[in-house]
C-alpha cells in the first residue's frame, strides 16, 4: 500500500538491469493495491516496454509509467478486489486451488461483465463464475509464484524480518509462503541488519526459514513509509501525535461533503474510508473533537486512530492496533465493519457506481467491491459534477459555473458497486455539496438539497436520469457551508 511494503531499491535494480541486458523480460506482476508515491517511486519503475507482459493489480492509478502501457494496449491488465488479491496468497501457500468468495459478483470483475480485464489486449482469464451448493460465487485460481519481492525494516543474520518502522504490515507473510511453497525465491528488501538472537520472537513477521535473500538499503529514499513521508513516528506507534496538529480542512465544497458524510457515522461504530475525499470524515471527526467516538479502520490493517488522507493514505496516526492486510479483509468480507464511506466517480439510476475506469483511465477498485458487498451503512461520495466553480459561504452554496461533464449518468462505464446486488438490509447514500440521494428499492431518490440550489437548473438538468424525489425532501444542514460547523457531537453523542 503506498511506499509501505516495496522494495524501491530492488526494483531499481530490476529496472536497471532490463534496460542494459534485456533482462528479465516478459514479467507477470500481482500485487495489492497502489505500490509507489504517485510520481517515480514503486511498481512504475517497471513500466518499460517488454519488461512486464501482465500486470495485476487493485489498484493501478497512481503508476503512470505503467499505467501508460495498459492503456497503450501494451500489455494485458486485470484490476481485482483488494482483499481477493491479498487473501489469494493464502490459497496458493497452502496449496489450495484458489478463492472461491462472493466478491466481485455483479460488477466489472465478474466474467459476465469484462471478468476484470482493464484493456482491449488482455485475454487471459483470472476468475471465474461458479455454482456451488445451489449458489453463484467466484473462484479466482490459484497461480505458481516464481519470485516475491518484500520489504520490511530490520533483518537478523538468519533473514527473520520485523516492521518497527513501518506503518502497515502488510501481506507480505502470506506472499513468502506461497513463493517459497511454490520453489521461489523470497527477497526481502530492509533498512538494517541485526545480529542473531536480538529479534524478540514476536516482532518477527517474516520468519527468516522463508526467506532466500536480504537486500540491505542503500538509501533511505528506498525506505519511505508512506508516499508522502520517510518516517512519522505515530504511524508506527512509537509516539502518539497531538490531534490538534492534525490541520483543519479549508472550507470549500469537499468539506461540506466530508462534514455530510460525518453525519451518518455511528457512535462507537467500525468505519472504513476510502481514497480521495471520503478520506477527509477522520479529519472533520478530529475538527470537531469526535476522533475518540468512532472507531476508524483502513483495510490495510490500521484499527483505532486517525487514518491519515493522502500522501499518508493507508496508514493511521495513533492507531491502537495494526493487523495484517489479509485479516482485516477477513474481518471487512465477514460484515465486521459497520461503515464505509468511499469515493465517486460516476453514479448511475441504478445506483451503480463507477471508481475503476475513470474518462476512460484504468483506476481499479482498490478495496472497494470487497468493502461494498459487505458493509451494512454505506456512503458514497463525490462533488455533483466534474469541475464545477462553486463557493460555500454564510450557510450555502453558490455555483459560478455548472461542471464540465456529469457524475450522474444513465449507465456507468464500469461497474465497481453494483446496485442491483446490494442487500435489502444495506442502507446507501449517495452524497454531494449539492444534494444527497439514496438508494430505495432499487431506485435513486432524492431526499435533500442544499441551501442556495436550485433543483430544476442545478441538479436535475444536469443528470442523464430522472431520479426519484422524496415526498419528504430537507434542507442539507445550512451549518455545514459554515466556516464552522460543531454539529457533530450531537449526532454522536458526549
Ligand atoms: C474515484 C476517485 C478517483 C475519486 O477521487 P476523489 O479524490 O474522492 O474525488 P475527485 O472528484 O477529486 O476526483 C479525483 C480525480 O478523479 C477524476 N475524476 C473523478 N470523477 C471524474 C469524472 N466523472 N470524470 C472525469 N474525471 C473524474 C478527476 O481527474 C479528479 O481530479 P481533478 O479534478 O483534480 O483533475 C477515488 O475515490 C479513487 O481512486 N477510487 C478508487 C479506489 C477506491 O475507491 N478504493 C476504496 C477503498 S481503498
Amino acid at each position: 500500500m503506498g511506499s509501505a511494503g516495496f522494495p524501491e531499491e530492488v526494483a531499481q535494480e530490476i529496472r536497471a538491469r532490463y534496460l542494459e541486458t534485456g533482462h528479465p523480460f516478459d514479467l507477470t506482476i500481482k500485487q495489492g493495491c497502489h505500490l509507489g508515491d504517485g510520481y517515480e517511486r514503486g511498481v512504475t519503475r517497471f513500466g518499460v516496454e517488454g519488461l512486464v507482459s501482465q500486470w495485476d493489480a487493485a489498484h493501478v492509478g497512481i503508476s503512470h509509467e505503467m499505467n501508460k502501457l495498459v492503456r497503450e494496449n501494451k500489455m494485458r491488465c486485470h484490476c481485482l478486489p483488494q482483499g481477493v488479491v491479498v487473501n489469494l496468497w493464502r490459497e496458493i501457500a497452502a496449496g489450495r486451488p484458489g478463492l472461491l468468495t462472493k466478491v466481485g459478483l455483479g460488477t466489472f470483475v465478474d466474467p459476465r461483465n469484462g471478468g476484470a480485464k482493464m484493456n482491449d489486449v488482455t485475454d487471459t482469464e483470472v476468475v471465474e463464475r461458479v455454482t456451488f451448493r445451489g449458489e453463484e460465487y467466484l473462484f479466482y485460481p490459484s497461480f505458481p509464484v516464481q519470485v516475491a519481492l518484500l520489504r520490511g525494516t530490520t533483518a537478523d543474520e538468519d533473514g527473520n524480518i520485523t516492521f518497527e518502522h513501518d506503518g502497515l504490515i502488510n501481506e507480505g507473510l502470506s506472499v513468502a509462503s506461497a513463493a517459497h511453497n511454490c520453489g521461489g525465491i523470497v527477497i526481502v528488501q530492509v533498512e538494517r541488519v541485526t545480529l542473531r538472537g536480538t529479534i524478540k520472537p514476536m516482532d518477527v513477521r517474516i520468519p527468516g526459514i522463508l526467506v532466500d535473500y536480504v537486500v540491505q538499503a542503500t538509501k533511505t529514499e528506498a525506505c519511505w513509509q508512506t508516499q508522502g513521508t520517510y518516517y512519522d513516528p505515530s504511524f508506527s506507534g512509537e509516539l502518539r501525535k497531538p490531534l490538534d496538529q492534525i490541520p483543519p480542512l479549508p472550507l470549500d465544497e469537499t468539506k461540506v461533503i466530508a462534514r455530510r458524510c460525518a453525519m451518518a457515522l455511528l457512535p462507537g461504530g467500525v468505519t472504513n474510508l476510502g481514497y480521495g475525499m471520503s478520506a477527509k470524515v477522520a479529519s472533520i471527526a478530529a475538527e470537531e473533537g469526535c476522533s475518540d467516538k468512532v472507531i476508524f479502520s483502513a483495510e490495510s490493517g490500521p484499527i483505532g486512530g486517525v487514518p491519515a488522507p493522502p500522501p499518508h493514505f493507508g496508514n493511521s496516526y495513533n492507531a491502537s492496533a495494526i493487523i495484517e492486510h489479509n485479516a482485516m479483509f477477513d474481518i471487512i468480507d465477514g460484515g465486521g465493519v459497520d461503515m464505509t464511506c468511499l469515493g465517486m466517480a460516476q453514479a448511475d439510476e441504478e445506483g451503480n457506481i463507477n471508481v475503476s475506469k475513470v474518462a476512460g483511465h484504468p483506476v481499479g477498485p482498490g478495496g472497494f467491491v470487497d468493502i461494498t458487498q459487505s458493509t451494512k451503512n454505506i456512503i458514497f461520495c463525490g462533488t455533483f459534477m466534474y469541475k464545477s466553480k462553486e463557493v460555500v459561504e454564510d450557510g450555502k452554496l453558490r455555483i459560478l459555473e455548472q461542471g464540465k461533464s456529469r457524475k450522474f449518468v444513465r449507465h456507468v462505464e464500469h461497474v465497481t458497486f453494483s446496485g442491483r446486488y446490494a442487500k435489502p438490509e444495506q442502507l446507501i447514500l449517495y452524497v454531494t455539496e449539492r444534494c444527497v440521494f439514496r438508494l430505495l428499492n432499487g431506485r435513486m431518490t432524492l431526499i435533500e438539497i442544499a441551501s442556495g440550489v436550485d433543483l430544476e437548473r442545478d441538479i436535475l438538468a444536469n443528470m442523464d436520469f430522472m431520479p426519484d424525489i422524496s415526498p419528504d425532501l430537507k434542507q442539507m444542514d445550512p451549518g455545514l457551508f459554515r466556516e464552522t460547523w460543531g454539529g457533530l457531537k450531537a449526532i454522536l453523542g458526549d
